[in-house]
């Protein structure tokens, strides 16, 4: 049998390149060696987006990203968090087995006491139950689906060694494997994506190149990178250009070597430059947006989709929830 990923994604617009080289393609890339399964983290974001259009649209526009970057429906399971009702269950039942002492020490909690106290504030102004108790809802994410890794950057390593944490409390005060303890794949810390300023490709950053933009937004956006001020004639070292670390994402190693050489012989503007990176980027992208158009055009379908995962999702989940109540004495 093979061995079961998870992925969560978090619904945000906005998908950018440095989403799809950094998170998207990787994470679909599993889906050739594992049982893959990806699931859009939308409770997770009630915690933080309280306007109900946006989070609606949020969760679409990530759904359809990920369709139209590759995800393939029939062969993965593809589901919403909030259409797993067995998830908040097992939440539930997680918390009998977690201290409030290690919550206290969870990152994103405690960045947020710590920004409060700096202002003066009360420590625990703004700060809501969903945060506090993210990690638990997560831990469930995971262990409902038996899941044996789950790919996560460095930031999100903590997390996992609770949910951790938390099954094998459960395991050991019932004496009997009840849940999967899961292990995270963490992610080398994939090659940096550059962004228009050369700082990494972040959307806090303003500096992204979005995915699914028209094709005239998105040669503005690339003329919009930042070069240096060297002329036309000056030869130029391309491994210090990021138009060039972004065209190796894209080009074939032909015109990899061909646009290097150029650089190299002097004569070539930066204009130039863009306009041969605009070429490649949106050649591959073309496909991609009118893919995500075509699936925006059409929300019944996509909801379908989304319904149709949560289907194939919905008998796992109840079985472990099953099993925990079993071993809990509340079948
Ligand atoms: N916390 C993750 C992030 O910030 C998203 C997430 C929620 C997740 N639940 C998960 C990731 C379960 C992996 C597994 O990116």
């Amino acid at each position: 049998m093979k061995k079961i990923s998870l992925t969560g994604i978090k619904p945000t617009g906005d998908l950018h390149i440095g989403n799809y080289f950094g998170a998207i393609k990787p994470a679909l890339e599993l889906a050739k060696e594992y049982d893959a399964r990806y699931f859009i983290a939308d409770y997770h974001a009630l915690n933080t987006v309280k306007d109900p259009k946006e989070l609606n649209l949020c969760i679409r526009q990530v759904a359809a990203g990920w369709l139209a970057s590759g995800l393939d429906p029939d062969k993965v399971i593809f589901y919403r968090q909030s259409s797993i009702p067995e998830v908040f269950e097992l939440a539930t039942m997680l918390m009998a087995f977690t201290a409030k002492g290690l919550m206290n020490r969870a990152h994103a909690y405690k960045a947020a006491v710590q920004e409060n106290s700096e202002k003066g504030d009360d420590t625990d102004a703004g700060i809501n139950m969903g945060l506090f108790t993210y990690p638990v809802l997560m831990a469930a994410d995971i262990i409902i689906f038996d899941s044996d890794i789950v790919p996560v950057g460095k930031d999100q390593v903590q997390h996992i060694e609770m949910a951790q944490d938390m099954a094998q409390s459960v395991n050991a005060n019932y004496k009997q494997q009840v849940l999967k303890v899961p292990q995270a794949g963490v992610q080398e810390d994939s090659a940096v994506i550059p962004g228009l300023d050369g700082r990494k490709m972040s959307k806090s950053y303003g500096n992204i190149i979005p995915l699914f933009e028209n094709e005239k937004t998105l040669r503005k956006t690339i003329m919009r990178i930042t070069t240096n001020s060297q002329t036309v004639e000056e030869p130029k070292n391309p491994d210090e250009s990021q138009i060039f670390m972004l065209y190796k994402l894209f080009a074939d190693a032909d015109e990899q070597a061909a646009l290097a050489s150029r650089y190299r012989a002097g004569g070539m503007g930066w204009g130039e430059a863009k306009e041969e990176l605009f070429r490649v980027v949106n050649r591959t992208l073309s496909p991609i947006r009118e893919k995500y158009d075509a699936i925006m055009a059409d929300i019944p379908s996509l909801d379908k989709i989304l319904a149709q995962g949560a289907e194939k999702a919905r008998p796992i989940a109840s079985a472990t929830v099953k099993r925990f109540r079993k071993a809990a004495g509340v079948d």
